[in-house]
């Protein structure tokens, strides 16, 4: 038996779906009462709150796409009065206006709640030092993963991003046990406790709680060999609460166990909207059952997976790692790319860094796609000419495509101090 478990954690699929269909009911509720946005939808597609009998009737009513928070930028999704409001976050957007997020004292509890399971589930326990280099500010990782740390029972060393000589130096003297960054700025952080000749096998740290952005199993067998410490995903995003929405267990690495007592996840057709069953890949769709300030209703996170049955926490499903954003997609020639998918390849690549950028130009009427890798320190000149064409062959194997591949200098790509731009399209600068 697993001490320590929250009640949620220890119920049955039964119980748990009972108790989804209760809040569902209220979530719906509360946000047709009280947004005018989630009113007109519904009278729109013919439904009432209490149209919903059962957790399948769900998928009648209208999903919410990134565009409606825009739409009603800045409060216009809250669901109390704004003296009920304790927090707003933010998250940037590659364009246009930000999308505002609200959350009550409760909210804010249950976050916090939320982000202490996972990581519980990642292996921190109360009393264990955590570093975390999430940014802070309007993001909501390093506040998320902080007061969640609290939350636990830990101690929180809230070093936020960048600054990255002293993040080491502060890991070396203040001695966390468990890291939370992006997976990309774990690797900023490699290189540079390997120029402060301090081997990061050697450090105290023992799990690192990576997310905010896509990484692959290859990127997990290379930050935990290079630093000895195990390495899960966490995932979530501002619009359904944070950090926290799912997490994965350290002692199965089996894809996120979805915390399903706060957040119903669908996976559905990017394109018909058709919900999938579990098991089939799709885009992720949440709906929250206990959020006071902001519901949301079927939201379109654009996020692709499938959903797997529970495992070390039976009743919640989980999601796979995520493979990446539909809008991360590059359409080339007519054959769909993920950054994933090429960081599978590179990573597996010998005398290749783990440090890469995809860049996607304009030759005439046609796109094309430049992998840009890093030598490792000691590849030779023949290696790197053999590096390069092993990646250009996988891709054209694995994936159908051709692209052009250029080994480069080491340190000569731009590092990560947080969420990683892989993909730098150039379209739009060229003459
Ligand atoms: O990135 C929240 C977060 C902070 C999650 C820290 C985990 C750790 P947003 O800035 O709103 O929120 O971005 C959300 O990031 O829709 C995914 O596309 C991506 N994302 C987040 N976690 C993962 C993950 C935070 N583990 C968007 N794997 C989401 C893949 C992830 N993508």
């Amino acid at each position: 038996m697993t001490p320590m478990l929250d009640a949620a954690e220890r119920l049955g699929r039964e119980e748990l779906e009972a108790l989804q269909l209760e809040r569902l009911q209220d979530t719906l509720l509360h946000a047709y009462e009280n947004v005018p946005f989630y009113r007109s939808a519904f009278d729109k597609a013919g439904l009432r709150p209490d149209d919903c009998r059962a957790l399948g009737d769900l998928a009648r009513f209208p999903f919410t796409a990134k565009t409606d928070l825009r739409d009603n930028y800045p409060f216009g999704m809250f669901a109390v009065e704004q003296s009920e409001v304790r927090r707003l976050h933010a998250s940037s957007g590659t364009t246009g206006l930000p999308t505002v997020v609200g959350y009550t004292e409760q909210d804010l509890s249950m976050w916090a709640d939320v982000v202490a399971r996972s990581i519980r589930a990642a292996g921190g326990r109360p009393g264990h030092k955590v570093h975390v280099a999430y940014g802070y500010g309007l993001f909501t990782g390093g506040l998320g993963a902080h007061y969640g740390a609290e939350r636990l029972g830990c101690t929180v060393i809230p070093a936020s991003g960048g600054m990255t000589a002293r993040q080491v130096q502060l890991i070396q003297d203040f001695r966390p046990e468990i890291i939370m960054v992006t997976p990309s700025y774990m690797l900023t952080l490699l290189e540079e406790f390997e120029r402060q000749g301090i081997d990061p096998r050697t450090t105290s740290l023992k799990v690192g709680i990576f997310g905010a952005e896509p990484w692959t199993e290859e990127m997990r067998r290379e930050i935990e060999e290079r630093f000895a410490i195990d390495a899960v995903d966490i995932y979530g995003l501002s619009e359904v609460i944070g950090p926290g929405v799912a997490q994965e267990c350290v002692e199965t690495k089996d894809g996120l166990h979805i915390w399903e007592d706060h957040f119903y996840p669908e996976v559905v057709d990017p394109i018909t909207g058709e919900v999938l069953p579990d098991g089939e890949r799709g885009e992720l769709v949440f709906t929250s059952l206990t959020k006071e300030a902001m519901p949301v209703i079927r939201y379109r996170t654009r996020d692709l997976t499938r959903l797997l049955p529970g495992t070390a926490r039976a009743a919640f499903r989980r999601m796979e790692k995520i493979t990446g954003r539909s809008d991360d997609m590059v359409i080339l020639r007519g054959v769909n790319l993920f950054p994933t998918q090429v960081e599978e390849i590179v990573l597996r690549t010998p005398g290749v860094a783990p440090y890469f950028q995809l860049r996607l130009t304009r030759e005439g009427r046609m796109d094309a796609l430049t992998v840009r890798a890093e030598a490792r320190a000691d590849t030779t000149p023949g290696r790197r000419e053999a590096a390069a064409r092993e990646i250009a062959r996988a891709v054209k194997d694995g994936i159908g495509v051709s692209v052009a591949v250029e080994i480069v200098d080491p340190e000569t790509i731009e590092r990560s101090v947080g969420k990683f731009r892989r993909l730098v399209d150039l379209r739009d600068k060229q003459p």
